[in-house]
């Protein structure tokens, strides 16, 4: 199963946008998706509509298998998702004496089948539920706002990712995409802020040149419960995150069907998974 984290230590940057996004629109190209709240603001359920008993909480905890937990909606064949909610808040105080307490998630996801992707939205804090949802994934996507903090926020969160790399060595943690959020190429904002990540050494390659534009029907999707694709088809936002998703997609698609040999003949560097 391929695993991706949504993470960015900085709020409101799009990464629930994203994880929603991304994981509908991998759906919709055929794969099956899990969609895991790992934020225990609950915003995956509040954006799709949905709710359960048996949330991220009580998968953590060993009180419900992850089968159980997830949630399909006929609506949505091939999507599944695990919730949160704000309960989930007491994790860190409840496996305070819990040994390995950083790979709970990973180990209980372990044994999970009948899913292609996993992609995992966190919340803007490095706490339990962040380094669990980081040690679950090999890849990592990271939105970034356009505004003269979101480089910041950026790299905090790669020095987070880069401790977690030095105490967990045997972990794959590729930066799969950086992707600009909320762009608007009029202000001097947008333009600025993806000219510096460009030039980034680390986000530089990962960078998702055409980012995903600012658009309020994303806004308007989320109250509505839906995708972007279910509720506005033809908007900016689901041609950009069409985009985001074919080249995530992509990437994974050569990574599996073409082998070492065959990209070393065809003079492509293969990346390190
Ligand atoms: N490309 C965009 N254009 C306009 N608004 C956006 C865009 N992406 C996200 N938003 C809005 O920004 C707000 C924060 O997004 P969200 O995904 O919840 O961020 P995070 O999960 O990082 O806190 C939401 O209201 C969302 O609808
Ligand atoms: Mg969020």
């Amino acid at each position: 199963m391929r695993t991706l984290a949504v993470v960015n230590m900085k709020g409101g940057v799009g990464k629930t946008t994203t994880a929603v996004q991304i994981a509908a629109g991998l759906r919709a190209r055929g794969r099956r998706v899990l969609l895991v709240d790992a934020d225990p603001q609950g915003n995956v359920g509040n954006l799709l509509g949905l709710s359960s008993p048996h949330t991220i909480r009580e998968v953590m905890l060993g009180e419900v298998a992850p089968a159980e937990a997830i949630i399909e909606v006929d609506s949505r064949p091939g999507l599944g998702v695990i919730v949160s909610t704000p309960a989930a808040f007491t994790l860190e105080t409840v496996l305070a004496g819990t040994v390995q307490r950083e790979t709970l998630l990973s180990r209980r996801m372990k044994d999970l089948h009948g899913f292609d992707v996993m992609v995992i939205d966190s919340s803007p804090a490095m706490n339990l539920l962040t380094y669990n949802a980081l040690l679950c994934v090999g890849e990592i996507v990271m939105p970034v706002g356009m505004d003269t903090m979101a480089l910041a926020g950026a790299r905090q969160t790669l020095n987070g990712v880069n401790e977690i790399r030095s105490l967990w060595p045997d972990r794959q943690l590729t930066l799969a995409a950086v992707v600009p959020t909320a762009v608007n190429m009029n202000t001097h904002a947008s333009r600025a802020t993806l000219q510096a990540l460009a030039a980034d050494k680390e986000m530089g390659p990962a960078l998702f040149e055409r980012g995903i534009r600012q658009c309020i029907d994303l806004t308007y999707a989320a109250a509505a419960h839906q995708t972007i694709w279910e509720y506005a088809p033809a908007s900016r936002a689901a041609e950009d995150y069409s985009a985001l998703v074919a080249q995530l997609d992509g990437a994974q698609t050569i990574e599996t069907e073409t082998t070492y040999g065959e990209k070393a003949q065809a003079g492509i560097q293969p990346s390190i998974h």
